[in-house]
């Protein structure tokens, strides 16, 4: 089966950039990538593609290049539906907020949508890939509704999880390490499974296509999850003990890191990941090992969701501390709310939690960040409904620019890596500021030794 028609459902941060590599990998196959968001859809299809609604670097340019010629954005569901061969669903699989599951299990409300309306509209055979984060055995589901409320039409289904990171979405698609296809041992599966490895061996090798059961390929997503933040939260409990001994965990990470077996990535110590899906796909893996009565499974990797919240807190904390134990009405200036450099995304960003601790001690937060609208961090603030959007939008005042935001500031706190802040001049920002003047580098970004000479108290997680 040679695939000439792809359909996206879900023009995210992930559907949106893996569909624009696809399409300028393969100008062959014609990919349209829908939506119900009609201001989404609207602004992938801004006439500059510098407006597309996500930001990351390389983008801009590959959807100059595609879109039009054989990539589209719509929000004409059914008939992208109709006319594809295959239909990824990339839509969003956020934490449950409700019912059976509440705070921990995934809500594939939207992903049961899809599969209702794939059934509802196809007239001949599809392949469907679950391309969101789905928990172990939902294709099972999918398939489900798929055969029982369809017409007749055979579907595969395949599971492709996604693994790029934010900020690097575009290398992370043209240079994967591995690319996960995991479908039916039927020879119909393996038909399917062979149709979706031709896609990607258009740029990616064939030895790095590696194609699993699907169970193996669900689990797998998770399973990648979930180590990735471990090691973070790993570090970061090093990083209390470090405090406390006089050990710097930099060098800790550095020395464990040259272990070849452990490796020197995922090993740098922060305020805490934040993003859409650590927090999201661990809880989800605990609440499936609860369901199967893995009561020691499901708490082992809880403690990496508690690690987390427990640095958050501790930043905050030091923070309030080293003031002298208050922060009431003194300005503390936050350089970075997106969740890492080189994205506008913000979801569980920890500079929301740290912000909402420092305004609950009555502290006015300055924001700077490159990337990031003043209404996406008011947003931020008013959905943890801690108090009324009015008060925050009180305690948070936002700036286009750090020298700005620090003038007069107590302390500054360094939230996000973004490149740019270790190229300012810092002496102009310390000479601006009331004094004492403290540095709070959650990132351990910036060089101590530099900010200790022009007066500074420097401190960083870890040191
Ligand atoms: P997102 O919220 O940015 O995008 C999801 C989109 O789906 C939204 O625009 C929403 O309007 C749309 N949508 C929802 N239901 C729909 C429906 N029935 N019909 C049409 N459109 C619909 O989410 P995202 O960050 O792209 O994540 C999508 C999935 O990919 C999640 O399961 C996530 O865990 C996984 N994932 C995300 C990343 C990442 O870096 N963000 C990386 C790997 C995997
Ligand atoms: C992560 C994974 O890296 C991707 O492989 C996966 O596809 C994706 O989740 C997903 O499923 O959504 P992402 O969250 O975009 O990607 O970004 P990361 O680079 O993993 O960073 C996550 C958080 O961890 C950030 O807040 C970052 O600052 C933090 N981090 C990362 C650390 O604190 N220390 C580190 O050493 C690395």
């Amino acid at each position: 089966m040679k695939i000439t028609k792809i359909c996206c459902i879900g023009a995210g941060y992930v559907g949106g950039p893996t569909m624009a590599v696809i399409a300028q990998k393969c100008p062959h196959i014609q990919v349209t990538v829908v939506d119900l968001n009609e201001q989404r859809i609207k602004d992938w299809n801004d006439p500059n593609t510098d407006n597309i609604p996500i930001y990351e670097p390389g983008l801009s340019e590959i959807v100059s290049e595609a879109r039009g010629r054989n990539l589209f954005f719509s929000t004409e569901v059914e008939k992208a539906i109709d006319e594809a061969q295959v239909i990824f669903i990339s839509v969003n699989t956020p934490t449950k907020t409700y019912g059976k599951g509440k705070g921990m299990a995934a809500d594939l409300k939207y992903i049961e949508l899809c599969a209702r309306q794939i059934a509802k509209v196809a007239k001949q055979n599809k392949i469907v890939v679950e391309k969101s984060t789905l928990p172990v055995r939902t294709a099972e589901a999918i398939k489900s509704i798929l055969d029982n409320t369809g017409n007749g039409v055979q579907f595969q289904i395949l599971s492709n999880p996604e693994f790029l990171a934010e900020g690097t979405a575009v290398t992370d698609l043209l240079n994967p390490d591995r690319i996960l296809i995991g479908g039916d041992t039927t020879p119909e599966g393996e038909e399917a499974i062979n149709a979706l490895v031709d896609v990607y061996a258009n740029w990616v090798s064939k030895d790095k296509i590696l194609t699993t059961n699907v169970w193996s390929s669900e689990l797998s997503k998770l399973t990648a999850n979930a180590f990735l933040a471990q090691r973070i939260s790993s570090i970061n409990a090093m990083s209390e003990l470090c405090e406390k001994t006089g050990a710097d965990v930099s060098e800790v990470a550095k020395a464990i890191g040259m272990d070849s077996r452990i490796g020197p990535k995922f090993l740098k110590a922060s305020v805490g990941f934040g993003g859409s899906c650590f927090q999201k796909d661990i809880l989800n893996l605990v609440y499936i090992a609860k369901s199967y009565g893995l009561n020691e499974v499901a708490d082992y990797w809880e403690q990496v969701i508690i690690m987390n919240d427990h640095q958050k807190r501790r930043f905050s904390n030091k923070i309030v501390q080293t003031l002298y134990n208050t922060v009431a009405d003194k300005k503390i200036a936050f350089l970075g709310w997106a969740f890492k450099k080189d994205t506008n995304d913000t979801r569980e960003s920890a500079a929301i939690y740290v912000a909402d601790d420092l305004i609950n001690e009555q502290a006015k937060i300055s924001v700077y960040d490159p990337k990031v609208s003043r209404n996406k961090m008011l947003s931020d603030l008013d959905y943890l409904e801690t108090r009324s959007d009015e008060a925050n939008s009180k305690a948070l005042s936002i700036f286009d620019n750090a020298y700005e935001a620090c003038k007069s500031a107590h302390a500054i706190a360094i939230l996000t890596e973004w490149d740019e802040f270790t190229t300012y001049d810092w002496q102009k920002i310390y000479d601006s500021m009331h004094k004492p003047a403290f540095l709070f580098d959650g990132r351990n970004i910036l060089d101590a030794k530099h900010l200790e000479s022009i007066g500074f108290i420097y401190k960083a997680i870890g040191s």
